[in-house]
């Protein structure tokens, strides 16, 4: 592992999300578990993954699957215990893996005891740290709507005849980070893990915890529309950089990397501040464009426009917990297997959500079997480890397999060389031994219509990556692509010798060193 000295060890690092239910089974009860990610840490280590987030393990009820956190400073029995997670550090850190711990700022659960405190009176010094508002008990205090359930964002407490605001579930009180004792908690926790040995942190709903405390009403057509910018507050900015420059305080140069849910490249920007705010904000636009060159070219041009002049780095992540997979949504694993080549070889840090190098679609869940009030349980499945009935869980898994498990497993891909995972882990390693790749410059290139051509460089090492978006073959060559060493490539033809490309096939992908350049810039 590069010790601390490599500051920004987060630029040339990929991440790996773990959503610990559905990562790996350590004790049998068809819940993941904590011991489940440790036994599994060689795998990661082997397909070349330096550093893991993982979701929130925290003590909680579990109405939001763990983002309604009961506890910021322990584990829920569910998951493990604090022990294992210090073994789960130590472990990852031996084999070279970071390890980042899923912060969740803006809010607690209805059974934190700060809440619970909160909530007993209205003179109660926790009273301020959650946010309570006056209004009759039939008009809640704005028109926003909480996440999920289509309902305000207040909810009514008879017992002190007040409303408080939640932008999730009501089981998920908002804290007030206007009260500096709510920041200084926060801070103690992130102290917390960092003094366990974390590395950084994936932080929740980052551009939504300082508000307007006017709490002003939303322009009317922004009201249901979740992503929409209507928390981007001023007030978030100072409380980042006071997050920030606390972190920067440790030794092992941690990294703050945040969930900015907004649609605007440009918006999501300013959450980088000055080089005082987050390190890393994740760029959304990107994952929810579609799967063509003109949606990528235009992602590619504004995250230039906006990173590019401030020296910001960029994070590229095409599914998480929250959203379809994008195996899913692309429809095939030819672009699957496209979109691995293009989100390992941009410049900027990839995310890859723990499963994705499997080309694994979302499970189809039976109605009865849906758990999750956001409708989310399709990327939530467990992960199938090997060919066995129970692929590696307990009987009872607490979500279904997603299709094909039988041979759609680690186990299984891992022997056959042609598979979608020995094409992440070679990605993964040229990537790791080409500062090119990971460090270098970048500049998109003229090419066939329905694709997309880019050059990475640094120290005159030019690496070119061509990826075809369409449903047809492409020519490529003209003479100008000759004597190129092909690096990696989506199909078989080819890959790792020396020769032309002559044809790209539909939804094809294929890296390649050249001295010369293989197109005008575009
Ligand atoms: C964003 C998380 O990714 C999502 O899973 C969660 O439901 C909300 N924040 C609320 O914490």
């Amino acid at each position: 592992m590069q010790g601390p000295a490599s500051r920004a060890w987060w630029r040339s690092a990929v991440i790996y999300q773990i959503y610990p239910r559905s990562f790996a089974d350590g004790n049998g009860d068809g819940v993941g578990d904590l011991e489940g990610i440790v036994g599994r840490l060689e795998y990661l280590a082997w397909l070349g993954i330096e550093a893991v987030w993982i979701s929130p393990f925290y003590p909680s009820p579990m109405k939001d699957f763990g983002y309604d956190v009961a506890d910021f400073c322990d584990v829920d029995p569910i998951f493990g215990d604090l022990g294992t997670f210090d073994r789960l550090v130590e472990e990852a850190h031996r084999l070279g893996i970071r390890v980042l711990v899923d912060l969740v700022p803006n809010h607690s659960s209805d059974q934190h005891p700060w809440f619970i405190e909160s909530c007993s009176s209205r003179d109660n010094p926790k009273r301020d740290w959650y946010i309570w508002r006056d209004s009759p008990p039939d008009r809640p205090p704005n028109n926003w709507i909480g996440a999920f359930l289509g309902r305000p964002a207040w909810t009514w407490h008879a017992a002190t005849g007040q409303w408080y605001l939640h932008l999730f579930l009501p089981e998920q009180p908002d804290l007030n980070w206007a009260n500096p004792q709510v920041e200084e908690a926060m801070h103690d926790v992130v102290r917390f893990w960092l003094d366990r040995g974390a590395d950084g942190f994936r932080i929740d709903v980052a551009h939504a915890i300082g508000k307007d405390p006017a709490l002003p009403d939303s322009p009317p057509e922004l009201v249901l529309d979740p992503r929409a910018s209507v928390h981007d507050d001023p007030a978030t900015h100072p409380l980042l950089r006071r997050l920030r420059a606390m972190v920067q305080t440790y030794p092992q140069n941690p990294v703050l990397v945040g969930e900015v849910h907004l649609v605007d490249t440009v918006k999501i920007g300013e959450y980088y501040g000055n080089d005082d705010e987050l390190h890393l904000a994740f760029n959304f636009p990107a994952l929810y464009a579609d799967w063509t060159a003109e949606a990528w070219k235009k992602q590619l041009a504004d995250a230039d426009a906006v990173f590019g002049p401030v020296d910001a780095w960029p994070t590229w992540v095409l599914s998480n917990h929250d959203e379809p997979r994008h195996r899913t949504r692309y429809g095939s694993e030819e672009r699957a297997r496209a979109a691995a080549v293009l989100l390992l070889t941009l410049r900027g840090t990839p995310f890859i959500y723990a499963g994705e190098e499997l080309g694994l679609e979302d499970a189809v869940i039976p109605p009865e079997r849906k758990v999750d009030p956001g409708n989310r349980d399709g990327c939530r499945a467990p992960i199938p480890w090997d060919p066995s009935a129970d692929h590696g869980w307990g009987p009872d898994p607490w979500l279904p397999f997603p299709p094909e498990p039988e041979t759609r497993n680690m186990e299984s891909l891992k022997e056959d060389p042609e598979s979608i995972l020995h094409l992440y882990r070679r990605l993964l390693k040229l990537r790791r031994e080409t500062p090119a790749l990971n460090l270098g410059s970048f500049k998109v290139l003229e090419s066939p219509e329905g694709t997309l051509l880019y050059q990475r460089e640094l120290g005159g090492d030019r690496i070119f990556v061509l990826v075809n978006f369409s449903d047809a073959e492409v020519s490529f060559g003209d003479g100008r692509a000759s004597g190129v060493q092909i690096l990696v490539s989506t199909y078989g033809a080819g890959s790792g010798g020396e020769g032309n490309i002559d044809l790209v096939p539909a939804s094809g992908a294929v890296v390649f060193r050249s001295a010369a350049q293989p197109g005008k810039p575009a």
